[in-house]
């Protein structure tokens, strides 16, 4: 495996290579990231995995300075995943100048997580098409986990013609039906026993609307003030089609359940698709 810092050396590295299967991260891998690398395996005959803490997508009151940079632990997992290349970049690599030019993303970015991180999925578009810019993938892989993400990162490479195809993987998950993520570290012992409870609540919301519930505004509210109950801060709770994460109607049979709350101060967010 090859730890690549700097464009020009990734770009001399991968000119050979007709089959890239990317993964993009921001480090701190768990079984989840780990998944991902699985999936692209099968896509494509070279591997390269990118960690890079992404300031643009953070908010000026986030955990970017906080967020967790494990490197040395992280390029071992990937080693061991059979991974050709880390592509490892410093700020100043990718950002040489003030980022100027960004990517607008879709309406739909505003909502959801976007209404309580604004500027948050501007920043995604806009370092992941840097980065298919400089690694050139043929296919890319991205988590379900992050809905929404994936949604946009999906409608930025369809209009602005971007030659990759994206593939979404499902959401690795703990024993207790946690969704893995960076920051379930973030969280106490006696908030990581809690923590499940959004991903149960999810699937009792869905399990309603497959017993015939259409209310969905009744049951998102229902669903809201039973985490409310149990101490948590509610950004959202929302059933949505899963073509275009606008709000459901009774027509739809696609859907996909989704929400964001904070335990303490960590915000989990996760999903449930399901097909009427
Ligand atoms: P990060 O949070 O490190 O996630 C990297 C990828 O792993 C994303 O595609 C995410 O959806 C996926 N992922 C995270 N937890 C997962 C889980 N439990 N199961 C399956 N996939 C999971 O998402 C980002 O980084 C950044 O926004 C990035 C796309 C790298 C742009 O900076």
């Amino acid at each position: 495996m090859q730890v690549i810092p700097t464009i020009i050396s990734l770009r001399e590295r991968l000119s050979r290579e007709p089959g890239v299967a990317f993964v993009p991260t921001m480090g701190n891998l768990h079984e989840g990231h780990l998944a991902l690398v699985e999936l692209a395996r099968q896509h494509g005959r070279c591997v390269v995995v990118s960690i890079f803490v992404n300031p643009l997508q953070f908010g000026p009151t986030e955990d970017f300075a906080s967020y967790p940079r494990t490197f040395g632990a992280d390029c071992a997992k990937l080693e061991a995943a059979g991974v050709d290349v880390v592509f490892a970049p410093a700020p100043e690599e990718l950002y040489p100048v003030p980022q100027q030019v960004t990517v607008e993303p879709p309406p739909i970015a505003a909502e959801l997580c976007g209404a309580y991180r604004p500027g948050h999925f501007r920043g995604v578009a806009t370092v992941v098409l840097k980065l298919f810019n400089i690694v050139r993938p043929q296919v890319a892989v991205f988590g379900k986990k992050d809905y929404q993400q994936l949604h946009v990162v999906r409608a930025m490479a369809q209009q602005l013609n971007v030659p990759v195809e994206i593939v979404g993987a499902e959401t690795t998950r703990a024993a207790d039906g946690l969704a893995l993520s960076s920051r379930n570290g973030y969280l106490t012992s006696q908030e990581r026993a809690e923590a499940p409870r959004l991903q149960r609540n999810l699937q009792r919301l869905a399990q309603e609307i497959r017993s015939g519930s259409r209310d969905f505004k009744a049951i998102e509210a229902e669903v809201a003030a039973d985490l409310a109950a149990h101490g948590w801060r509610v950004d959202y709770v929302a059933v949505r089609a899963q073509e275009t994460l606008a709000a459901a109607t009774s027509e739809d049979t696609q859907l996909v359940v989704l929400a964001a709350a904070y335990l303490g101060k960590t915000r989990l967010i996760d999903n449930v698709e399901m097909t009427l």
